[in-house]
């Protein structure tokens, strides 16, 4: 998903494009065909579809002030105009994952790197890595949510201090738990939440068993607890961990990390699947019907 993995690097690059110090490159316009611009529209108006109900207002107020559209791949330098002048934040293009500390350093100076291929037609339901539907469409709505903004930033600040203090898996629990699949309460929708993660916002099958299955289980946030919890990549999540509002968040970007790692970094991780006693248990999951998943 989008914390990033180093190791696929070289062959994503070798795009011909040229890419800059930072591995960011234009959004090559050009490069987009029919295809592309079908994949995204039917990817858009499935999601749209799905997500009605079950995402939270942040999400789809996001989408609106962006003026995101099915029509078409989007410029990001139209909805740059629209947030950058909002939260500060802006895209930049990249031509896939790019290595941890430049993800970070990015995010520590409110850029998010956006993935500038769309996947083929035959990866509508399973993609291992992020693609600019996956970036875009998931990630960027609630970049123009100030609250949201604030601990994007604050993340990756975060982030950089534990890549150098080698604790950086505790930072990428958190992000795995919140940016990609975090859930939010609402006491009027299935299972009392709904969704704000991006590694959810984009999936068709991670939106339906993040909200609606018996199988995982839906934990409420606690920063320690989630820094501490291990995730799949391979299958739908076993555990969600679900914020009350977008104000815990701003809580978390407000944290002093350097004292909390130091005393986290040598703890053992706890099992995706595993509650605790002193867990806040939203919905104790079943277990049953984890399917693979590996789409983003
Ligand atoms: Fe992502």
């Amino acid at each position: 998903m989008s914390v990033p993995n180093t190791a696929k690097l070289k062959a994503q690059f070798d795009a011909g494009l040229e890419t800059r110090a930072d591995f960011t490159i234009d959004q090559p316009m050009h490069r987009y065909g029919a295809i592309d611009h079908a994949v995204w529209k039917q990817l858009y108006t499935r999601q749209t579809a799905l997500l009605k109900g079950r995402v939270c207002d942040e999400f789809l107020e996001g989408v609106e002030r962006l003026n995101l559209s099915p029509e078409s791949v989007p410029s990001f330098d139209a909805i740059n105009e629209q947030l950058l002048p909002a939260t500060g934040w802006r895209i930049v293009a990249v031509p896939g994952l790019v290595p941890d500390q430049v993800f970070f350093e990015h995010l520590a100076n409110r850029r998010f790197p956006v993935t500038w291929w769309m996947r083929r037609p035959d990866q509508l339901d399973y993609l291992q890595e992020p693609d600019c539907f996956h970036d875009l469409y998931g990630h960027v709505p609630l970049l123009i949510n100030p609250v949201f903004a604030d601990y994007m930033h604050a993340y990756g600040r975060a982030a950089l201090f534990a890549h150098d203090a080698n604790a950086l898996p505790l930072l990428a629990r958190l992000y795995w738990y919140t940016v990609e699949f975090g859930l939010i309460r609402d006491a009027a929708s299935p299972n009392g939440v709904k969704i704000y993660g991006a590694g959810i916002v984009s999936s068709k099958g991670e939106t339906l068993h993040s909200q609606q299955s018996d199988a995982p289980n839906r934990i409420a946030f606690d920063l320690e607890r989630v820094m501490q919890t291990q995730y799949r990549i391979d299958t739908f999540q076993k555990t969600y961990f679900v914020i009350d509002d977008f104000s815990q968040l701003f809580d978390v970007a407000r944290t002093d990390f350097a004292p909390l790692l130091a005393r986290l970094v040598d703890a053992t991780p706890l099992p995706a699947g595993e509650v605790r006693a002193t867990d806040r248990v939203i919905t104790r999951g079943t277990g049953e019907g984890w399917a693979t998943n590996g789409d983003v």
